[in-house]
């Protein structure tokens, strides 16, 4: 009798999600925080802090199998209403976090860089964040991207606003504006199409992230709260991914079409 097929160990996993094409860039909502720490009895803070062991593993995942760009929604435009002793930790753990793994991201060559409304953190957190973007800028590794302060449609107003700007100087024609120049005009201008994004904790919704930008990502809903989410569970959101087949409004015989007249190129 044929034996059921074993699951793939952590290394074979990880394995076989190299060989495959990657997502170019991922973006991750890092869902479930509190609840981790609720269901232990642990104050909120406890749960954000045990997320940023898992910023740690994923982003060491991510840089290990070749991914070249990784966006953490780290802090919303909303998240400012919270209770202010939560968002205090926040920024407390952000600065923190900015200084622990200030070696790591310059030994591995990855690019700190960081999308939203900066300027209203706190000066604690954003001259670390200012001097490791800088320290790291000609890395070419990966790009880790922070959101941070950070809103889908706070970034496509500020867009629209700079557009209209630059159109009342005449600079820029209405009748010229198309899709490739308006991304020119958002925070992830320089950061290549965000082709996946996981949301964590079993939540399904994109909580005004990344939201032109997700036009056409594929979006992969994991159940596991984020100080849960490790290199298994990244590795699996990316392997789903590579099962995916992405049409961008074609029909699939066009795609696999497509697909073979590039395989014989
Ligand atoms: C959402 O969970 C998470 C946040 C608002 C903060 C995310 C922050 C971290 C993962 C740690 C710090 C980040 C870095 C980059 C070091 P939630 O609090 O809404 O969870 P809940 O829905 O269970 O309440």
């Amino acid at each position: 009798m044929e034996r059921p097929a074993s699951p793939p160990s952590l290394t074979a996993l990880e394995r076989l999600v190299q060989e495959r094409p990657l997502p170019r860039h991922v973006g991750i909502i890092m869902d479930g925080n509190g609840r981790w720490a609720e269901m232990r009895g642990l104050p909120r803070m406890e749960g954000h802090r045990e997320g940023s062991t898992s910023v740690r593993e994923v982003t060491r995942c991510a840089r290990r199998v070749g991914l070249k760009a990784l966006t953490l929604y780290a802090f919303s435009s909303q998240n400012w209403a919270r209770p202010a002793e939560e968002v205090a930790a926040l920024m407390d753990l952000l600065r923190e976090y900015l200084e622990s793994e200030r070696e790591e991201i310059l030994d591995n060559g990855i690019r700190l860089n960081a999308i939203g409304e900066v300027d209203k953190l706190p000066r604690f957190v954003k001259d670390p964040l200012d001097r490791l973007r800088a320290e790291s800028a000609n890395n070419t590794g990966m790009v880790l991207t922070l959101a941070l302060s950070y809103g889908g449609r706070e970034e496509l107003l500020q867009a629209a606003r700079r557009v209209a700007e630059a159109a009342s100087r005449g600079e820029l024609s209405p009748e010229n504006l198309d899709g490739q120049t308006f991304e020119s005009y958002l925070w992830t201008h320089d950061l290549p199409a965000v082709d996946l994004v996981v949301r964590t904790s079993g939540e399904q919704r994109m909580s005004n992230f990344l939201l032109w930008q997700m036009a056409y990502a594929e979006l992969c809903f994991s159940e596991v709260l984020w100080p849960d989410f490790r290199t298994e569970a990244f590795l699996r959101c990316l392997a789903q991914y590579q099962q995916r087949e992405r049409r961008f409004g074609l029909t699939s015989a066009q795609v696999k079409r497509e697909d073979s007249q590039r395989a014989k190129a």
